[in-house]
């Protein structure tokens, strides 16, 4: 295949230089980006934060963000001195300041004469969102947008808190920006694994004719984590589980699931195919809510032999918080694939693992023919899509157990990123921002798209803000959530499969068939 044609100049100015996200993702993201060769030949990197450092400092304190969190481990004396001589200088500035924008525009405008060329600009949004309208206005007044097809601004979630402010907001950008030039990042999009279910899907003929509602029983979605609210907890209070990671990363990854193929691989036709599923859900009927919905808040427990304080002692939180850190949804999708198969969303800070997947339930088989005496480990096929930490996908299936009895046992196919490609994964990150400064807006998210994910969840959003729980705490840190949520899916004869995974075989080692999922 030919190399990819290396990408135009690029100016890349970071809003909130100094900031969480520069130091852990962005930077990282970049240098490893340029360490594979990707970034432009001609690239220039500028920053602009309220608060002032020199280069040098500036420089300091990424190098350390890289050292600590790039998945190449530290960075290497020669290439980090190559990489640093890009990063020009962050630039010390209120952001509402319109002046702040004018002497960008000057700096930006210097380094074009100085490459004799006009490069493309990619402004990117590391601030907290309420900054983010006067930043796009004071970029407008500057004429640093005005060039539709050369600028790009890429906004970090959350966009909105529901669906009325989303709504002003993209009204409110629309005024300076035009849609095309909006990325809005869901980073869930931009890891390997959550592209790869649209590869596994489209570019194999095996699975396709039987994903629908004859062969599905159900789906589960599950984004566990074992972290809590951390030094987020100023930012968390004012959201909560469902806001923070249904309204996008859980509701994507159902998109990817479930959405018909498209008909080309274009950021529009993917984006539109992904719209047509959040718009099919049905309304989650409000006089029913404990039948759709569950939410919790995490208490004291403990995690792997450590002790975990409950979310009201986190700081930056209300001690008498109502905040839910998990949150499980049952939601139906309206259109001939999908009708009435059920699909179990759920999320939560302090759970027992780590762990992102889809698990696709099938239909058991329409004839047992096998003596129940052969069946005493007997589990529907299942696949299951494992998004992290241990990337891959697994087939489960019954098998004879060897010996002169018939019996049948659950056993796993397994597909592993690491064994197959033998690679780190890239980071969403470094995805997402060559992406970014390709002009490539198939990972990012449409305003369609984001208010159709808002829509969907505001029925429980009204009513969880109308009636506060009275049971929180509900679930001790090192569970599996409320006992709500196991009630929500029992009521329907099925129950939530907790992730096991396979001791894989070491290349070249033996393959262990006594561990499966139970
Ligand atoms: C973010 C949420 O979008 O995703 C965080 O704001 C959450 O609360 C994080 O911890 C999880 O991302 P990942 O990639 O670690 O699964």
């Amino acid at each position: 295949m030919p190399p990819e044609p290396r990408l135009l100049p690029v100016e890349l100015v970071i809003f909130g230089a100094v900031g969480d996200l520069t130091w852990r993702k962005l930077v990282p993201a970049l240098y490893n980006l340029f360490l594979d060769g990707l970034m432009p030949e001609k690239f220039a990197i500028f920053g602009m934060d309220a608060k002032s450092i020199s280069t040098e400092e500036w420089h300091k304190r990424l190098l350390d963000g890289v050292n600590k969190f790039s998945r190449r481990g530290r960075a290497k004396a020669e290439p980090w001195k190559e990489f640093a001589s890009h990063l020009v200088k962050c630039l010390a500035g209120d952001f509402s300041q319109p002046a702040n924008f004018y002497s960008l525009a000057k700096a930006l405008n210097a380094q074009d004469k100085d490459w004799d060329e006009h490069a493309e600009r990619v402004f990117y949004l590391a601030t907290p969102p309420g900054i983010a309208e006067t930043i796009v206005h004071n970029l407008g007044a500057s004429r640093l947008v005005s060039d539709r097809k050369r600028t790009r601004l890429v906004f970090e979630k959350p966009f909105g808190h529901d669906l009325d402010s989303a709504r002003t907001l993209t009204h409110n950008l629309l005024k300076t920006l035009e849609e095309a030039q909006i990325y809005r990042i869901d980073h869930y999009l931009g890891k390997e694994t959550v592209q790869n279910i649209l590869a596994f899907r489209f570019a194999n003929a095996l699975f396709e004719p039987i994903w629908d509602r004859r062969y599905i029983d159900h789906v589960q979605i599950t984004v566990a984590e074992q972290v809590g609210v951390g030094h987020r907890g100023g930012y968390y209070d004012h959201s909560g589980a469902l806001r923070d990671m249904i309204q996008n990363h859980l509701l994507q990854i159902l998109s990817l699931v479930t959405m018909e193929p498209p008909a080309a691989f274009n950021a529009d036709e993917i984006r539109a195919r992904k719209v047509d599923v959040l718009r099919a859900i049905r309304p989650i009927p409000t006089d029913h809510l404990h039948q759709y919905a569950s939410r919790g808040q995490y208490g004291p427990g403990w995690i792997e032999g450590e002790r975990a304080i409950g979310y009201r002692s986190e700081p930056d939180v209300d001690p008498a918080s109502n905040t839910e850190t998990y949150a499980a949804l049952k939601l139906f999708i309206d259109n001939w694939r999908w009708q009435d198969i059920p699909f179990y969303l759920r999320t939560g800070k302090r759970l027992p693992q780590k762990v992102s997947q889809a698990i696709i339930q099938f239909r058991p088989v329409p004839h047992q023919s096998f003596p129940a005496s052969a069946n005493q480990d007997w589990l529907p096929n299942l696949l299951e899509i494992d998004i992290q930490p241990d990337e891959g996908i697994g087939l489960h299936f019954q098998a004879k157990i060897p010996g002169v009895d018939l019996r049948l046992s659950s056993q796993q196919m397994r597909f592993s990123y690491s064994a197959a490609f033998n690679t780190t994964l890239t980071e969403a990150y470094e995805t997402l921002l060559l992406d970014a400064m390709r002009g490539d807006a198939t990972l990012f998210m449409r305003a369609d798209q984001v208010e159709s994910a808002w829509g969907v969840i505001a029925p429980v959003l009204d009513a969880w803000t109308a009636v506060a729980p009275s049971d929180f705490p509900n679930y001790p840190s090192g569970t599996w959530g409320p006992p709500s949520a196991e009630t929500l899916i029992a009521q329907d004869g099925r129950r939530w499969l907790q992730p096991v995974y396979l001791e894989l075989p070491k290349p070249g080692g033996e393959y262990d068939p006594s561990v499966s999922r139970p």
